[in-house]
């Protein structure tokens, strides 16, 4: 009887441990000090291990610049972060910002300088990709009015109930024959060391609690697949994750730990869908 007493009393202790655990660390990540301090890391990390995602952008950007030869308008860019797209972005690109995080505008404002005049930021909208309608008086995306939405590292912060809305967001605002472009990393190869990593890191918590919410274990085609586009066209990259990057005429040592955070991106959907014309 007093063994299952102490049983008891310790599932309980834990049960409330736990519960109290999971209220801190949602209170935390709702607060101004993390949002601010996750831009400030992302926007580091894009400089290190968020260069291994350099060779997919190339080709994201150029179907995208493709794109706005035959469709001219806006681009609105999701989850845009500090704006680390900008470099790659066409010339002369005009560019509607999309982020839920106030703190990014500062280094979205410092990247968008660098970039020296490429991309023409109309404006910058804080707001959730879930809803972009400008409710409520706010500042919003019209229904077909953007020639392309932008999407990279996005979804793999989100729940799979705001992924469905967020396509839906997407389909609305895009013009006829609009295209969605995406750059995301998902789940690896089904029973890889890989794989495994990604769902230890992802159903423990750990990375989502240090990341904003992603997830690596994210299957995220079907979704798109389900929108409603008149067209898909993805394709599975893998990053080449190596101690040194070549960028430019410059050589960069990239960290373990930057290397393990590439590593656990390592796989990537690539790719658009088009909204019928
Ligand atoms: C991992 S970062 C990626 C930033 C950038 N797109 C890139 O490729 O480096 C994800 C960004 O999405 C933003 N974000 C997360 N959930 C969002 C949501 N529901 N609506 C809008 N932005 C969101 C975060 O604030 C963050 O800036």
């Amino acid at each position: 009887m007093a063994s299952l007493w102490a049983l008891c009393s310790v599932l309980t202790i834990a049960a409330v441990v736990a519960i109290l655990a999971k209220i801190i660390v949602k209170m935390a990540m709702s607060s101004g000090w993390y949002k601010k301090s996750f831009a400030e890391r992302q926007n580091q990390w894009s400089k290190t291990g968020g260069l291994f995602f350099a060779p997919l952008k190339q080709k994201l950007f150029s179907d995208l610049d493709e794109h706005l030869k035959q469709l001219k308008g806006d681009v609105l860019e999701i989850g845009i972060g500090a704006g680390q797209n900008f470099d790659d972005y066409p010339q002369g690109m005009s560019l509607i910002a999309v982020d839920y995080n106030p703190h990014v505008e500062k280094l979205l404002k410092e990247n968008l300088a660098k970039a020296g005049g490429r991309v023409q930021m109309k404006t910058f909208i804080v707001a959730s990709s879930v809803d972009m309608s400008g409710a409520e008086g706010k500042v919003g995306v019209e229904d077909n009015s953007v020639a392309a939405v932008v999407c990279t590292k996005l979804l793999c912060s989100l729940t799979e109930e705001q992924i469905v809305k967020t396509v839906q967001e997407v389909k609305r605002v895009l013009m006829p024959g609009g295209r969605f472009f995406f750059m995301e990393h998902v789940l690896g190869k089904p029973w890889s060391l890989r794989y495994i990593l990604q769902q230890l890191v992802s159903k423990s918590h750990l990375w989502p609690t240090l990341f904003n919410g992603c997830r690596c274990d994210h299957e995220t085609l079907p979704f798109i697949q389900k929108g409603g586009f008149k067209l898909v066209q993805a394709e599975k990259r893998y990053l080449k994750v190596t101690p040194e990057l070549h960028v430019g005429s410059k050589k960069i040592s990239v960290d373990w730990s930057s290397r393990l955070l590439a590593y656990l991106v390592h796989s990537v959907l690539l790719g658009f869908a088009e909204k019928e014309r």
